[in-house]
């Protein structure tokens, strides 16, 4: 049967393999689209179908392989757009072709591509940043200011290309609250936020990002990266992350490369009162044990000084969605809305106190504080 040709080996693939990333293709799909994503929609449910598109996607990182294939072939389309498949792409020709055709000349391209395509799953990395999290960030870290006081000296885990580091360079307009920050600000984060007070722009200190591999925004090829990670129809925040990559140049930030806990000691030392370290879409990608670890270490480090953690990581559901671990009990009981999930924890005296303070939304347009 044809079916049992397909489902014993396509490059060592076993079936239950093949099936666990064809659910992740299905599931990324609905996310991505209902980011903005038409294009990513269609093409989630498309490859799901395809095997050996799945065989190509299972060479990317774990917990990423739809974005990890999908940012692979708009690089290289944004190095070279000089093939029909860039038409449906809206950051090569706006307005795209509609997204309904694009399987036959998506298939293609990566079937002519994939040496190419392969080389970047091994040495790229998913890094997906989006300006709009500064909103979400900018509101957590207001409440730190206001417990800890400032200026705050910070430590991002996963800080990609830095653009969280930079939270307090912009202004925001918190949809129908007016608008914080300067009138001279390089660009205006609009989000929504739900309840609460209004947030004031914490003042910043010191500024550490440590990432496994830290974008370095001077360079166009490490720029173009990122923002083929961004979804092609998000025009707006592509454009922003242009902007906020040059804020980030100018910005006073270290920036380290390697393991967020095995560095963090040696940071952690290094760093001034009143201290806050933080992490967004970055601790969901590391294992049990090692946020396990994380934890004990916090705790151990708090003996002498209050350490102020604030976490922005994607709750149960889309957690489970993205590892093909999807429990649609757990599902039906939350909402869209609830995608994120937003903790404040203080470590103190060798105890802890977590807060959960906020859901968002999975591209953390809306914020919605829940104590
Ligand atoms: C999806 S990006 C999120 C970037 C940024 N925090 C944001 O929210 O826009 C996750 C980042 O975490 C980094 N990362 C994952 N595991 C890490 C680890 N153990 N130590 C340091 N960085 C890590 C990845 O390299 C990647 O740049």
């Amino acid at each position: 049967l044809e079916s049992d040709r397909i489902s014993t080996d396509i490059g060592g693939m076993t079936r239950e393999r093949r099936e666990l990333i064809a659910a992740t293709f299905r599931a990324a799909g609905e996310i991505y689209g209902s980011m903005g994503s038409p294009l990513y929609r269609v093409l989630g449910a498309r490859c799901a179908e395809d095997p050996e598109i799945l065989e190509l996607a299972s060479h990317g990182i774990e917990g990423g392989l739809p974005v990890h294939l999908f940012a692979s072939v708009h690089y290289l389309l944004r190095r070279n757009p000089d093939d029909p498949l860039s038409g449906y792409f809206a950051t090569l020709n706006n307005p795209p072709l509609p997204p309904e055709q694009v399987y036959p000349n998506f298939a293609r391209y990566c079937r002519e591509h994939r040496d190419e395509i392969r080389e970047l799953l091994a040495t790229r990395m998913v890094q997906t940043t989006f300006v709009v999290r500064c909103g979400a960030l900018m509101a957590m870290m207001s409440r730190v200011a206001e417990e800890a006081g400032g200026p705050l000296n910070l430590v991002e885990l996963g800080c990609s290309a830095g653009i969280l580091l930079t939270f307090d360079k912009y202004a925001y307009a918190p949809k129908g609250r007016g608008r914080i920050g300067p009138a001279d600000a390089p660009l205006t984060v609009e989000f929504e936020l739900q309840g609460g007070a209004l947030p004031r722009i914490a003042e910043v200190g010191k500024r550490v990002g440590i990432d496994l591999n830290p974008i370095d925004v001077r360079s166009e090829d490490e720029r173009r990266w990122i923002l083929s990670l961004c979804f092609p129809e998000l025009l707006g925040e592509a454009a922003q992350l242009v902007t906020a990559m040059d804020v980030v140049a100018a910005t006073d930030i270290s920036f380290i490369r390697g393991d967020g806990l095995a560095l963090l000691p040696d940071v952690l030392a290094e760093m001034p009162d009143p201290l806050c370290i933080y992490h967004s879409a970055a601790l969901y990608l590391w294992s049990p044990e090692a946020r396990a670890a994380l934890e004990a270490l916090l705790i151990e480090a708090s003996h002498g000084r209050d350490i102020y953690r604030v976490s922005i990581e994607p709750s149960e559901m889309l957690d489970s969605q993205l590892f093909g671990r999807y429990d649609e009990e757990d599902a039906a009981q939350r909402t869209q809305t609830d995608a994120v999930e937003a903790t404040i924890s203080l470590y103190r005296r060798g105890a802890v106190e977590h807060r959960p303070v906020a859901f968002a939304t999975s591209d953390y347009s809306i914020v919605r504080w829940i104590d």
